[in-house]
């Protein structure tokens, strides 16, 4: 019989059909030799030890890894697999998308009409700002900031990075018209944003998360954008997913996607496809494949 996998949640058709030729898939949790996951699913110690020590695998559906307790999985001898490359374009897209929206308020303006407020073209109605001859920050300069940078580059803005040095870090937030966060979400980068980061921002300066939620501190991110410390917010990631702090919705000067930086048909399906590649790597072909971050 077919080794067993879990999956944590629903899958894309093709990635299901994949993972069905090759496994039987288990309803439960308990004697599995490898989980699927996807990042609502935390793989904790709980998880891990109610699967059993005949597990060899959680391929995770991302390429985030923080819902998964690294430490304990390396205890056990799990192999973890995440879905790098594949989301990268996706992700930088949406990026820009972010951006875009927000430097040339086209979430503002769509608002604006809906709510069928009375207007007319006028030479200072609703002015924007143009990313051209900008200086788009990147907090991460890995797969995913890079191809940000180059996009933005391409609109004609001037891209800077910083890694993990703090003074890096502190030179680009004074610097940078925009600040794009893409680093993963450890202990480090909890709160990399806090109200002291957002205070070296400029008062025309705005942030992009595309990241994860909490490497940001949300509360300090809301009095930022209402006193005026920072100009505005793009952010497709929240650190109480999938609760939105109510007054972030109140915001003009914000513009909110439900976590969607990777959601193309495309890019879900090469994701799962990927994470299909981990596990059968793993169970059927006995060797680690490139994509595992243990
Ligand atoms: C995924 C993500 O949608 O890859 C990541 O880290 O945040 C998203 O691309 C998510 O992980 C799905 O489980």
């Amino acid at each position: 019989m077919p080794p067993t996998v879990h999956v944590t949640g629903d899958l894309p058709a093709r990635v299901h059909d994949a993972l069905a030729e090759s496994f039987t898939l288990a309803d439960g949790v308990e004697g599995v030799a490898g989980i699927l996951s996807v990042l609502t699913t935390p793989v904790d110690v709980e998880l891990l030890d109610r699967a059993g020590h005949q597990l060899r695998i959680v391929a995770n559906y991302g390429v985030g890894v923080d819902n998964v307790d690294l430490e304990a999985a390396r205890a056990r001898n799990v192999v973890i697999a995440n879905t790098p490359d594949v989301l990268t374009d996706a992700v930088a897209e949406l990026t820009i998308a972010l951006t875009l929206a927000l430097l040339r308020r086209v979430a503002e303006g769509d608002r604006f009409l809906r709510r069928q407020s009375r207007w007319s073209f006028s030479l200072d109605f609703m002015l924007g700002r143009s990313l051209r001859g900008k200086t788009f920050g990147v907090v991460g300069p890995g797969r995913i900031g890079r191809a940000a940078a180059s996009l933005a580059e391409a609109l004609g803005a001037r891209a800077i990075f910083a890694g993990r040095s703090a003074v890096e870090l502190d030179a680009l937030l004074q610097t940078s018209d925009v600040v794009s966060l893409h680093c993963p979400l450890t202990p480090e980068t909890r709160h990399l944003i806090d109200a002291a980061a957002l205070a070296r921002m400029r008062p025309t300066s705005v942030l992009v998360n595309t990241a994860r939620g909490s490497i940001v501190d949300e509360p300090a991110l809301v009095a930022a954008l209402r006193d005026g410390t920072i100009a505005g917010a793009a952010l497709d990631v929240y650190e109480q997913e999938p609760e939105v702090s109510a007054r972030l919705l109140e915001l003009e000067n914000v513009v909110l996607t439900p976590h969607v930086a990777s959601a193309t048909p495309e890019t879900r399906e090469a994701m799962g496809m990927l994470a299909v590649d981990a596990l059968r790597a793993v169970l059927l072909e006995g060797r680690v494949p490139p994509n595992t971050v243990l």
